[in-house]
């Protein structure tokens, strides 16, 4: 199935400003499917993208998808986290579409989707070799997997289906995507009949795997010195925990003083970086989330800069 892409209008409104007869330079940080960029790339003619993915597949799919715009889109292989290490300039734009997209659940073999019998994979960058879900489930002690489904999966008590995890490796690994959402069936009961109750524990460990808040984290520590007076940063997360840290950073950005409420007169000389153009996360249509049940959870937040 192709990977239909979230919040498009949303975004190329949002984008507005970058209609100008100058050359512009928009980074898109998880290229995919190439949706996001296509559209950017249509829309505007004077901009050119530079396009992150950590996952080849998506760097070769969507090379091949945006043939006609050859000259106007760079194609990097990397992590986001460490996108300063090919550039030396600064953006006029930025878009990241978090999390794994249609492609990662639909190739069973990535292991990603609870009812496959292919190997725990999830990693989405498949030249990394350090870290896999099969790694987690079967060398993780009590205390690490307990933590990773509370954190990144906000499981509040994940100790009986912790407990089978470890009883079940006594006498074999666990290997299959399979078996481990078997596992959780059999112990864990959620109210929620609508989604599968191996939800959020796979989260957990997808997350896990890619250190996926630790990424976005370390991102933005440093995009807000890449990118240029005037230029948009947005961000379309699709869980409390993404968007947390999103709605965290951009808060401090647009500060003008942190100092403690105990202090009588300003001394931390912060800088106001950033205008926030979203008071409020924005989320998909109901027409949008009735064409593509995905986008149901997505938020939108865009940070505008202006030193
Ligand atoms: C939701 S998809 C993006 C879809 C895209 N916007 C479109 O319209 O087709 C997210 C993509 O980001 C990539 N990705 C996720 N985290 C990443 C990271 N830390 N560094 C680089 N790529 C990442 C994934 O491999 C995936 O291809």
């Amino acid at each position: 199935m192709e990977h239909i892409s979230v919040l498009l209008n949303e975004v190329i409104d949002f984008f507005q400003y970058l209609d100008l007869p100058e050359d512009k330079i928009v980074a898109d940080f998880t290229l995919g499917g190439g949706g996001h960029s296509e559209a950017i790339l249509q829309r505007f003619k004077n901009v050119k993208i530079v396009a992150f993915d950590k996952d080849q597949f998506a760097i070769d799919y969507s090379q091949k998808r945006l043939e006609a715009y050859k000259d106007r889109i760079q194609f990097i292989h990397s992590d986001f986290s460490n996108f300063d290490d090919f550039i030396d300039y600064k953006f006029d734009g930025a878009i990241l579409d978090l999390g794994i997209s249609s492609f990662h659940i639909d190739d069973k073999s990535r292991g990603f989707s609870f009812d496959s019998d292919e190997p725990l994979d999830m990693r989405m960058d498949r030249s990394d070799a350090s870290l896999s879900a099969a790694d987690i489930v079967n060398n993780y002690k009590f205390a690490e997997l307990q933590r990773i489904f509370k954190e990144f999966g906000e499981i509040s008590r994940p100790n009986k289906v912790v407990n089978a995890i470890i009883d079940y490796r006594r006498s074999k690994r666990v290997e299959t995507c399979r078996e481990l959402s078997e596992i959780i069936r059999k112990n864990f009961f959620s109210n929620n009949r609508k989604i599968n109750v191996a939800t959020k524990f796979f989260q957990a460990i997808r997350i896990a795997v890619n250190d996926e808040l630790g990424c976005i984290e370390k991102f933005l520590s440093k995009i807000f010195d890449f990118m240029n007076v005037g230029s948009r940063l947005q961000i379309i997360s699709f869980h409390s925990l993404e968007d947390r840290i999103v709605k965290n950073s951009f808060k401090y950005q647009a500060a003008d003083c942190v100092c403690p409420i105990s202090v009588m007169r300003c001394c931390c000389n912060k800088v106001k970086k950033i205008n926030i153009l979203t008071k409020k996360p924005i989320s998909p249509s109901e027409s949008e989330i009735g064409r593509n049940k995905r986008s149901r959870s997505a938020k939108l937040r865009v940070a505008e800069i202006i030193v």
